[in-house]
């Protein structure tokens, strides 16, 4: 693929390593990509970053045509920079595109794509323990037109951000409200995607469990409000009696990049993974009777998160006397010391970026 450049007069300056938080600090440059019926992708280019200029009618403004993805590149103790599964995150795009009637961006371009404006923000790499790039490819539908149908244009974009923890605490645990009211996703719906519009439907569960202390949403099935399926910005696991309950993917979970890589590791390490339906009553009752050990969050910006306390209604769990558990800790420190490149990666997950 041809990539033009177009260089900034003026680099932007960067920011304290150590005081990043998420997604608050864009990089120097771009890439940008257009697609057309006629044409098919055309014109991919690493531009300095800035504001984009849409038609008020833009399809994407009123009918959330979007879709995007969430990726990071980590700086290795000898300095180089590598990703972690790209190609797991441009299959999980065409996916959604699929579903959301939107072009296909081949993977083959989409890591090339990454690659290259990554090599270009080298720099912007952040080195101190705990932070990296976050790299946010997505999609969009440009062409001006109120009929809902799908468009003939769109855009492919990447902007990236050097970030350190999702959450202010950290790796300390977090509280998770289960949102008995609302709902995120039904079967045959978008759930398994990762598109702007599922998450404009869960600000309300978030502003809700915020107001009353906690920093997430735990999603309930949408059918029966029974099941524990996802939280806000992260797939959870739980071990209950010495095993692993995870949701399972069916149409309505997000298929998590960072929640396969654990599923690998924890059944290699030998432990039994249930990617089973999990009733909200069976895990309060499991939280009550002390065979709830361990309940941890899943992603890519939020790591590793061990979840200390539960809210179901009036009833809440405290896990693992709100601290960090021991499977936690070793999931947390293997997946990012192969991330970081601290540990061997026997599984192939990392790829150079040069
Ligand atoms: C990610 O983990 O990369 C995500 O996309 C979550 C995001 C909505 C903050």
């Amino acid at each position: 693929m041809d990539i033009r450049f177009v260089k900034r007069d003026v680099l932007k300056e960067k920011p304290d390593q150590k005081h990043l938080g998420f997604g608050k600090y864009m990089t120097d440059y771009m890439f940008v990509m257009d697609w057309t019926k006629e044409d098919g992708w055309k014109d991919a280019r690493i531009v300095p970053e800035g504001p984009i200029s849409l038609e008020p009618a833009c399809v994407t403004l009123h009918y959330a045509q979007e879709t995007f993805e969430g990726m990071k590149a980590y700086r290795t103790a000898e300095g180089k920079i590598q990703l972690f599964r790209p190609e797991m995150n441009a299959k999980r795009m065409i996916n959604s595109n699929a579903r959301l009637c939107m072009p296909e961006f081949p993977v083959d371009m989409f890591v090339e794509a990454v690659k290259a404006l990554v090599k270009v923000e080298a720099d912007w790499v952040p080195s101190e323990p705990e932070t990296s790039l976050y790299i946010r490819p997505f999609m969009f539908a440009t062409e001006a037109a109120l009929g809902v149908h799908m468009a003939s244009a769109y855009k492919f974009m990447i902007i990236c951000c050097p970030v350190g923890a999702y959450y202010a605490e950290g790796i300390n645990p977090v509280k998770i409200l289960v949102e008995d009211e609302l709902v995120r996703a039904v079967k045959g719906g978008t759930g398994f995607t990762k598109c702007g519009g599922n998450y404009a439907g869960s600000i309300l569960g978030q502003v809700k469990a915020e107001k009353l202390g906690y920093s997430q949403v735990l999603w309930l099935d949408g059918e029966h409000r029974k099941y524990v399926e996802e939280v806000g910005t992260m797939n959870i696991m739980f071990k209950i009696a010495g095993e692993i309950y995870t949701a399972p993917i069916e149409g309505t979970v997000l298929p998590g990049v960072t929640r396969d890589s654990m599923i690998h590791l924890l059944r290699d390490w030998g432990y039994k993974v249930n990617e089973t339906r999990l009733s909200v009553d069976d895990l309060m009752k499991a939280g009550h009777d002390g065979t709830l050990e361990e309940v941890f969050g899943t992603g890519t910006a939020a790591v590793i998160s061990p979840v200390g306390e539960l809210r179901y209604k009036d009833d809440v769990v405290t896990i693992n006397d709100f601290k960090i558990g021991e499977l936690t800790q070793k999931l947390y420190d293997t997946l990012t010391g192969i991330q970081w490149g601290k540990l061997p990666d026997k599984y192939g997950w990392t790829v150079p970026v040069e």
